[in-house]
């Protein structure tokens, strides 16, 4: 287990929910506070977790769920190692656009594969740092589907029940770590949102940054 300082935030939920602009929002949040941070996406942020992102998402290959979690797996092992912990250590905050319960959620909730196994990957990518605050942002399959157009990725094609499984499986984790995972209504507008989010976050920015000594 590494000790670290700093605060690791993830953004979750379907494809289509609204995550990647909330990220964009609270970046320039972040920016007019003066706080540390970084901001990165799984799978991705790393030059190999790119390249494992390009496998993953392009919707011509087909994948096994075992080689689809390992993949996964090793893109986080890289974000890990070289930007999330030593950027915790220097005591930034780490906002991530998808984190662990991205694979609960989609490779054991949706496809199937043992819980278990997936915690110890999930243990040995990360080094046991685990997120300490994470954003639910709950919308229905059906919206989250009309929101994603046309022009679908090799995850966003899989079917409907899929989705199902993987959204039911979001309200599971946060059921079972309410402490950790605040869910949020995504009907709402960005703005709105986002407004509710940063309320949640700041007391957890506080603390952090006091504990870190960047006060703001
Ligand atoms: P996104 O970054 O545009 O959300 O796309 C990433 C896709 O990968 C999305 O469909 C969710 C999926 N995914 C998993 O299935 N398991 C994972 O562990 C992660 C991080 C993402």
């Amino acid at each position: 287990m590494f000790k670290t300082r700093g605060l690791l935030v993830s953004l979750e939920g379907i494809d289509g929910c609204g995550k990647s602009t909330q990220i964009e929002l609270l970046q320039n949040k972040l920016n007019q506070s003066g706080i540390s941070f970084v901001s990165i996406r799984e799978p991705g942020g790393t030059a190999v977790g790119e390249g494992i992102r390009q496998v993953l998402l392009q919707s011509s290959y087909s994948l096994t769920s075992e080689a689809e979690l390992l993949l996964y797996m090793a893109a986080r092992a890289e974000l890990s190692r070289q930007i999330i912990i030593p950027s915790l250590m220097e005591g930034k905050v780490v906002l991530c656009d998808r984190f662990t319960d991205s694979t609960f959620a989609y490779q054991g909730y949706g496809a199937g594969l043992d819980l278990q196994w997936i915690r110890q990957l999930n243990h040995k990518a990360t080094g046991g740092r685990l997120p300490d605050l994470t954003f639910l942002l709950d919308l229905s399959v059906q919206e989250a589907a009309a929101r994603r157009g046309d022009n679908l990725d090799r995850m966003e094609k899989k079917n409907f029940h899929y989705h199902g499984r993987v959204q039911r499986g979001y309200l599971e984790i946060a059921r079972q770590e309410p402490e950790r995972v605040v869910v949020v209504d995504a009907k709402v507008s960005k703005e709105k949102l986002c407004g509710y989010i940063w309320q949640k976050l700041f007391p957890h920015l506080r603390k952090a940054t006091k504990r870190t000594g960047h006060e703001f």
